[in-house]
């Protein structure tokens, strides 16, 4: 289905997101042939550009991106007709009436209906003063009947939970809900949204989706890259606010809601902040004792010395910023109460990998050798990225005499599907934005339901800066205190064949 005709206005347009992620996203659409009949982006921001300057630069981003499709030059520059570029001052009110007209001269030269997506790329501190501006040319309201206005907003959406419940009234104020997109990329990707459709297309797993089968849920994203340049941004949010406020609360919340009782978007917004309001707040001494916290350290590897975090550019050099959390908590209801969560994030581990690992409990009794002792042989893997798949990990014979048990796997992966082009989540989500669904968009009250469990660690951490912060050399498991903290009970699972 295409979305009706409409223009893209994207601030902060010469950063880093557009080129990484936004014009690549849009470029693969109109490869797809999936953008509306008659679309336009204008980009926004300070950098002097002419339109033909801006394309150049994006034409260069979307050749070279790391996706390194063999993509046709030719192509780019057909899609690259459909991008505009307006150098412009968002922090300066009296620049939005040079917007409104650039705005109207696009969508007159090129038939386009009043209907307008805003996307702040910008930094943080523009994403309540844009829209007060917008506001004032009145570009937040539709001129005709069959317009409208968007805004999609890039996280982080607030600091802690009086920040996100500022800035959500404020753009209440300027923005109905139902057009404000709060951006959380996790939900665009395919094999997050899968979750739903495995739990809530089969049979199979419900009865055994609950404290009654389940002995705990691992669920972790590991990356290897460091800070890069975001050191300044990275500095004043942690791992913390940057992963698990969002991208992995998110994924538990798909892992435990309840059925929604159709597959529209409030009702399956609805089912979200109630897993958020369920989950047990920790008491102070459970902060400590739940919830770890630590910083990579500089090492060489392969004759490359590696820097710390505390090295890295835009980092004080006795920053207590966390680069790595691991933590247990529990959701506080018939289906789940006493089953662990554990998180794991950290910045510059050894592996790039999310996903998300249902260990089931174990039999009552073990009757044979190599059975899986101490934790189950049951495992359900969803593996979100990279290698894409599911996998359920179960205990069987090995051939010969003896009953001696080896688990092995049943394996699904993306990669064996006939098409199996993974679309970038940003694909998705700009997509669901121009057609008006927001199902896999943040609402309001899931976001301060989410923020009302993490703001306590944030200030207890605050309170004790050094407090449990450990550290672990670059590119490596992390922390090793994470076994002490954090020691589940699972064991090692059994060989595989
Ligand atoms: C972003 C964080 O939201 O997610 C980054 O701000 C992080 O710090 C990124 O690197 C991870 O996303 P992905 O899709 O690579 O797992």
């Amino acid at each position: 289905k295409k979305a009706d005709n409409q223009l893209l206005v994207i601030f902060g347009a010469s950063g880093d997101l557009t080129k990484r992620k936004l014009l690549p996203s849009l470029f693969e659409l109109y490869v797809r042939n999936l953008l509306p009949e008659k679309f336009r982006v204008l980009g926004a921001s300070r950098t002097a550009f002419t339109d033909e300057e801006f394309r150049e630069e994006q034409r260069k981003a979307i050749l070279d991106s790391p996706e390194a499709k063999p993509y046709d030059p030719e192509q780019v520059g057909r899609f690259l007709q459909l991008v505009h570029y307006l150098s412009f001052d968002s922090t300066n009110e009296a620049e939005y009436g040079k917007l409104k007209e650039r705005i109207e001269q696009l969508q007159q030269q090129n038939g386009l209906d009043d209907r307008i997506i805003y996307y702040l790329a910008t930094p943080p501190v523009m994403y309540e003063s844009v829209p007060v501006s917008l506001q004032k040319q009145g570009l937040n309201k539709p001129r005709t009947r069959e317009g409208w206005r968007r805004i999609i907003v890039e996280k982080p959406f607030g600091t802690n939970l009086e920040s996100a419940e500022r800035l959500g009234e404020k753009l209440r104020k300027i923005f109905p809900e139902e057009n404000i997109y709060r951006i959380d990329h996790y939900l665009g990707k395919e094999t997050v949204q899968n979750i739903l459709v495995l739990r809530f297309a089969n049979g199979i797993f419900e009865p055994l989706w609950n404290r009654n089968y389940i002995d705990s849920v691992e669920i972790s994203a590991t990356e290897t890259l460091g800070v890069e340049n975001r050191g300044k941004y990275y500095e004043g949010a942690g791992a913390l606010r940057d992963m698990i406020q969002n991208h992995l609360m998110q994924l538990m919340a798909f892992v435990a809601m309840e059925n929604p009782a159709v597959f529209d978007p409030e009702p399956i917004r609805d089912e979200i902040v109630k897993v958020f309001r369920a989950i047990h707040r920790y008491s102070p001494t459970e902060i400590w004792n739940d919830v770890i916290r630590a910083q990579y350290t500089g090492r060489t590897v392969g004759g490359t010395a590696l820097p710390g975090y505390r090295e890295e550019k835009g980092v004080a050099a006795d920053s207590t910023t966390e680069t790595y959390v691991a933590m247990k908590l529990f959701i506080d209801n018939w289906r789940w109460g006493g089953v662990p969560f554990y998180f794991y994030t950290g910045k510059r581990m050894a592996e790039k990998k999310s996903e998300i690992v249902i260990n089931f409990k174990s039999t009552p009794t073990q009757m044979f050798a190599g059975q899986c002792s101490g934790s189950s042989c049951n495992k359900l893997t969803i593996r979100i990225q990279p290698d894409e798949g599911i996998t359920l990990k179960f205990g069987l014979k090995m051939p010969g005499a003896g009953f001696t048990v080896r688990q092995v796997g049943m394996d699904f992966r993306y990669s064996s599907l006939s098409s199996n082009y993974l679309p970038d989540a940003y694909e998705r989500l700009l997509m669901d934005a121009m057609l008006g669904d927001s199902t896999l968009y943040a609402r309001q009250d899931a976001l301060e339901a989410s923020w009302g469990f993490i703001d306590p660690i944030l200030q207890a951490w605050a309170k004790k800066p050094d407090k449990n912060l450990y550290t672990y050399p670059v590119l490596t498991e992390g922390p090793e205190e994470r076994y002490d903290l954090l020691y589940h009970g699972a064991g090692a699972p059994g060989p595989e064949i």
